[in-house]
């Protein structure tokens, strides 16, 4: 399956929610990742942070090879100067890996490079491709990087930590990027990530975003089962709606 293949089977299945792992209950990881396969989620949301591209630290390569899934590891690195660390996140079995167009200043160089890399979980397709901005950062960086990536996260909050409120100037942003993509006439998905819970979800899936990252409002420590079924559906359901409006 090549990236293309990967890139139009997650593209059919859009809006795809993406849920965020490091809330989940990390001495249990294997049970927590089984409700998520369980509410039929098909990507799983991996934070790496190095304490220095933002103040705190998380998980590594390691983390990732752990987690014993057949869902998508959508792998979203907030490290610093990526560029000889993107390997180790590919081995350890990344399908899909963002990073910070502010972590690089050869970030061109860092999505070439994971272009050519092939995936750890099956060799026949590649890594798909994320270019993440922070809410402070103008779209206009995207435009040069466009035939380098597959999708282009915006943050919906100052990355680093989880449960922030959704920054609310980001469905502006998610416009103006889906104009750029179509003015390049390019095949991009569009993320969203941080600040996403149970009353915006449906919200967040009207502004147009394709993929939506949620952590701490699934795995709240109570009902991560029942967190994650809701989003699913709510996301579903707010573009059923609106697609049969505009129809
Ligand atoms: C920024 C990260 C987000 C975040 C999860 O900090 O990229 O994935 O921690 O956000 P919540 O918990 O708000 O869904
Ligand atoms: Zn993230």
């Amino acid at each position: 399956m090549s990236v293309k293949a990967v890139l139009d089977e997650i593209r059919r299945a859009c809006p795809l929610v993406s849920v965020g792992v490091l809330t989940a209950d990390l001495m249990n990881l294997g049970d927590e990742l089984k409700l998520m396969e369980t509410a039929g989620l098909r990507l799983l949301h991996v934070d790496v942070i190095d304490g220095c591209f933002c103040p705190m630290m998380t998980v590594g390569p390691r983390f990732i090879k752990a987690m014993k899934t057949p869902l998508y590891k959508d792998v979203h690195l907030m490290i610093e100067e990526p560029l000889s660390k993107v390997e180790s996140y590919v081995a350890a079995g990344a399908d899909m890996i963002t990073v910070h167009v502010e972590s690089s200043r050869h970030v061109h160089r860092v999505l070439q490079v994971l272009g050519a890399m092939t995936n750890a979980n099956d060799p026949d397709r590649g890594i798909l491709r994320g270019i993440a901005l922070n809410p402070g950062t103008p779209l206009e960086v995207i435009a040069p990087l466009m035939d380098e990536v597959e999708m282009i996260f915006l943050l919906a909050v100052n990355p680093g930590w989880g449960g922030q409120r959704f920054i609310s100037s980001t469905g502006e942003r998610i416009g103006r990027a889906r104009q750029m993509i179509r003015k390049a006439k390019k095949d991009i998905l569009i993320g969203i990530d941080g600040g996403v819970t149970r009353s915006n979800i449906a919200d967040v899936a009207r502004m147009g975003a394709d993929i939506i990252v949620t952590g701490s409002a699934v795995f709240d420590g109570r009902r991560p089962l029942d967190n994650a079924r809701f989003m699913i559906d709510a996301v579903k359901d707010a573009v059923g709606i609106q697609r049969s409006e505009s129809e």
